[in-house]
């Protein structure tokens, strides 16, 4: 079994980023003693770690806070230091900083270089919310002690993109009095169990060839496993074909097939961010001629379209499969598609678990806790309606998704995603709390800008703004605009990238929103958009 892609944040490439110095701020372990959940409790405390700019602070300005999400700190240099964060705080004369999440990085509120799972019970949401509100109240920043830039003397924006967005729009609901706004960008509100839907938007923004042939080539395998379920035979020479080994679990192997879908969430307006793979995945399987010199088993693909039912003297199909093939498999690289997954496997454990089991710290680790625990976000192939072709095999079920929680966490119960929703899900929203999405953010369906939802008027107390990229504005060729888009923006050292204008709207949008909230007092905000409410 492999585990699998399940963080919301991709962002690959270099950056150009500004890098920050780390300060440590002490918040408790456990801030609901009242909560059996927790229970055993502790008193003790842990460092969060956070990193500030005061470039541009004046005294009496805000801050800006930005949530670090499921990641290391530091990844959201970016952020800080060339993104709509940094235009706030030119624009405002404010502190922007970013606090890292607990269980991420180096917070973790316990030592060693790993975690057991009775260890991982303090990593909730509401943990975490609550870290950053006693951050709010309470951080002194070094060099800036002469300045009360606690909530609410100051007022705080929480800024957030994904998980972070979604932690940002309740921080403002939990926390009216501490946090001024929020601006939740691709923030997934709702919590859902079987989130199908994360294919969607790749499905429906993605160039319409290279769909096609991705719908083709799951359906050329699912036809020949499902179909003939047992012909082990007919099996192996499938697998032998991408080069895996013919023991293989149908369902590994096909998982293993999904993992180039991953590339599109990581797909960025600047190319020093965004990656250019899925637009090379496309490329290489709508190649007409060999794009790879030598493909195993080559003699063995118009059998193998044959038995799925399709034309097997169709030569763009077979220049479509053998492609594939060499993509998922390149002869060049020594190590198999198999061999590639295995370092994601270690720190799984198959045999019974008992919950007392060492994880290693590490993103993967946490995220997937919270995965299991209250966010799901599991992404079956089996769940997509008849009527829609899958972009990954139906043999991809929630049972195979969502069984690592067992297998490494002992989890055998679904995640209780109310804990989430409880906060509106869907229907999430509140004053002074902007909800912004991409077009083609496979998490759109997870947010207020989820395809059948209706509509919502966009006001200066509650800005929902969905951004569009045309395809000739996007380095890559493919239209629509994916994750949190809004949150970066091109270094002064970074030269040659144009910012898409629609980019460059929704941030100017985002600076005069928050302009007015801060010209705002928490009173006035409540009671007037009561009606609206
Ligand atoms: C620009 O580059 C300089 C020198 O490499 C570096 O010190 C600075 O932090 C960079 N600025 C930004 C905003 O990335
Ligand atoms: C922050 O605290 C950790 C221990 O939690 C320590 O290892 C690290 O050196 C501290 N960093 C700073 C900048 O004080
Ligand atoms: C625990 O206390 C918090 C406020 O501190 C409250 O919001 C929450 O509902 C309480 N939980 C229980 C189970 O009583
Ligand atoms: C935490 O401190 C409070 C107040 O001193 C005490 O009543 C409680 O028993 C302590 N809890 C734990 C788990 O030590
Ligand atoms: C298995 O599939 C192969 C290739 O299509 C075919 O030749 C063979 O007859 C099949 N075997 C069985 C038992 O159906
Ligand atoms: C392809 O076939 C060659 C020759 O039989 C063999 O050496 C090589 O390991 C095979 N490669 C893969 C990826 O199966
Ligand atoms: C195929 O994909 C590889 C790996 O991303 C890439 O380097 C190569 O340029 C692609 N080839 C074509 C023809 O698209
Ligand atoms: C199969 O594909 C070949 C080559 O494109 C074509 O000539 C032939 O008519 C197709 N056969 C069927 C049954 O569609
Ligand atoms: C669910 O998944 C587990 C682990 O992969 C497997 O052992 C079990 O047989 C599966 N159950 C069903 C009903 O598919
Ligand atoms: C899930 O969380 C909600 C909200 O806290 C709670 O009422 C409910 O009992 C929980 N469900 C389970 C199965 O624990
Ligand atoms: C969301 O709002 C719609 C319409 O206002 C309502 O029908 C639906 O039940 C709400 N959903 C939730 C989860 O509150």
């Amino acid at each position: 079994m492999r585990v699998p892609l399940l963080s919301l944040s991709l962002l690959t490439g270099t950056t150009l980023a500004a890098t920050y110095k780390a300060h440590n701020f002490s918040t408790p372990i456990d801030h609901f003693h009242n909560e059996t959940r927790y229970a055993p409790h502790t008193n003790h405390t842990f460092n969060l770690r956070y990193w500030f700019d005061a470039d541009h602070y004046e005294p009496g300005g805000p801050v800006f806070v930005i949530a670090a999400g499921e990641t290391n700190g530091e990844d959201r240099f970016e952020f800080l230091s060339n993104g709509i964060v940094t235009q706030l705080a030119a624009t405002y004369h404010g502190l922007g900083v970013i606090l890292e999440h607990r269980y991420y990085g180096e917070s973790y509120p316990f030592p060693g270089d790993d975690v057991s799972v009775e260890d991982l019970r303090f990593l909730s949401t509401e943990q975490s919310l609550a870290d950053y509100a006693y951050f709010a109240q309470n951080v002194v920043f070094p060099g800036l002690e002469e300045f009360d830039l606690t909530a609410p003397n100051t007022p705080w924006i929480a800024y957030g993109g994904s998980y972070a967005g979604a932690q940002v729009a309740f921080m403002r609901k939990l926390y009216p009095d501490i946090f001024h706004g929020a601006v939740s960008s691709s923030g997934v509100t709702a919590a859902i169990v079987d989130y199908w839907k994360y294919y969607e938007p790749i499905r429906n923004y993605g160039p319409v060839e290279c769909i096609e042939a991705i719908q083709t080539l799951t359906d050329i395998i699912d036809r020949i496993l499902i179909d003939h379920p047992e012909n082990k035979t007919l099996h192996s020479q499938l697998k032998s074909a991408f080069g895996v080994e013919s023991d293989t679990d149908n369902k590994d192997f096909v998982n293993g097939l999904s993992t180039p879908l991953g590339t599109f969430q990581s797909r960025n307006w600047d190319p020093a961010v965004g990656s250019y793979e899925f637009r090379h995945y496309c490329d290489n399987i709508t190649a007409p001629d060999p794009v790879y010199p030598v493909t195993n088993g080559t003699a063995s693909l118009p059998g193998l379209l044959k038995a799925a039912g399709y034309n097997a003297s169709d030569t763009a199909l077979l220049a479509s499969l053998r492609n594939y093939i060499g993509y998922m498999n390149p002869p060049s690289s020594s190590s198999s598609t198999e061999s590639k997954d295995e370092d994601e496997d270690k720190n799984e454990d198959e045999d019974e678990p008992t919950g007392n089991e060492r994880l290693p710290k590490s993103d993967g680790t946490s995220w997937n806790y919270q995965v299991c625990t209250e966010w799901g976000y599991f992404m079956p192939g089996s769940s997509v309606p008849p009527h829609i072709k899958p972009l990954i095999s139906r043999l991809i079920d929630l049972n195979y998704t969502s069984s690592f929680c067992n297998s490494i966490y002992g989890i055998s119960t679904p995640p209780n995603i109310t804990l989430i929703n409880q906060h509106g899900g869907f229907n999430f929203s509140y004053p002074r709390v902007a909800i912004i999405g991409g077009t083609a953010d496979p998490w759109r369906d997870a947010t207020p800008h989820a395809e059948g939802l209706p509509g919502r008027k966009s006001t200066d107390a509650e800005p929902f703004m969905l951004i569009d990229v045309p395809a000739e504005r996007v380095w890559d060729g493919i239209r629509g605009a994916v994750h949190h888009w809004d949150q970066n923006g091109v270094s002064s050292n970074q030269t040659g990238v144009e910012v898409p204008v629609e980019i460059v709207a929704a941030q100017s949008e985002i600076v005069r929103f928050v302009g007015v909230w801060l010209g705002e007092d928490e009173e006035e905000t409540l009671s007037g958009s009561a009606e609206d409410l």
